[in-house]
């Protein structure tokens, strides 16, 4: 999958270290103590201080453009599997990549991903998949719907055993066809069979979350209306 990985005590952003590095090297990891702009979804900043996982992953798979949203999917659910299995908590997946944790009926942000790709046409030249996980470091003072491992369990994780479990299920799932991995992502999505709304620049759109289209779509039943296919956004669960 990879053969070296980058460590470094800070850089701007793991994306755009690794996007340097691709020059000269072929499939690698980055990682990094912090990050002075990290960045989220929807060019929204990252906050990366000292205690959390800030990594992005470069792979040159032989998909074409269009099959590249498998890539979130894929990301999201070997993040998701690896914080139960070193943690043994229930996390959940939420669209379109958020991995999250129940806690009194309130979803709280634990690790987001960042997908970047460089394509000519319909070919991929390369994948940046960035993970970012809250583990050791303090958050809650800043985000209201982020929590921190350590703000979740009173104890500190130790950080390689995550990245190690991350990666051995990167390993495994790049060998799974991509409708197995929606399938396996789907049992893991707390957003579908619920109402949500979905921000997007184009505007605001409620209604209950049906599916994940074949295509990587959210398929949304807005209120009296046919289902329509959303492919990215925001996604706020409501409650009713
Ligand atoms: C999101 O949920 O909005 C995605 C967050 C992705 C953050 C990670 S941290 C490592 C990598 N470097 C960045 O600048 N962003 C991603």
């Amino acid at each position: 999958l990879i053969n070296k990985v980058y460590y470094f005590r800070s850089v701007s952003s793991t994306m755009e270290v690794a996007k340097k590095l691709a020059e000269q090297e072929k499939n690698f990891l980055v990682i990094a103590e912090k990050q002075t702009a990290g960045r989220g979804r929807l060019g929204r900043p990252w906050i990366s201080n000292e205690g959390g996982i800030w990594m992005s992953l470069l792979i040159r798979p032989s998909i074409s453009l269009r099959e590249s949203f498998i890539l979130t999917y894929l990301a999201s659910l070997c993040v998701c599997k690896a914080l139960r299995q070193i943690t043994s908590l229930s996390f959940y997946l939420k669209w379109p990549n958020d991995i999250v944790f129940l806690t009194n009926d309130e979803i709280k942000k634990v690790a987001g991903i960042l997908l970047e790709l460089k394509a000519e046409v319909d070919k991929i030249d390369y994948a940046i998949i960035g993970i970012g996980i809250n583990v050791n470091n303090q958050i809650n003072s800043f985000e209201p719907t982020g929590i921190s491992l350590k703000e979740l369990t009173n104890r500190l994780w130790n950080r390689t055993d995550i990245i190690i479990e991350i990666m051995k299920n990167f390993y495994h799932y790049f060998q799974v066809k991509p409708e197995e991995i929606l399938n396996e992502w789907k049992q893991l999505c707390l957003t579908l069979g619920k109402k949500v709304k979905i921000i997007r620049p184009q505007g605001e759109l409620i209604g209950k979350a049906l599916d994940i289209a074949e295509d990587g779509a959210l398929w949304l039943e807005a209120e009296n209306q046919r289902a329509v296919k959303i492919y990215s956004g925001d996604c706020i669960h409501l409650r009713v």
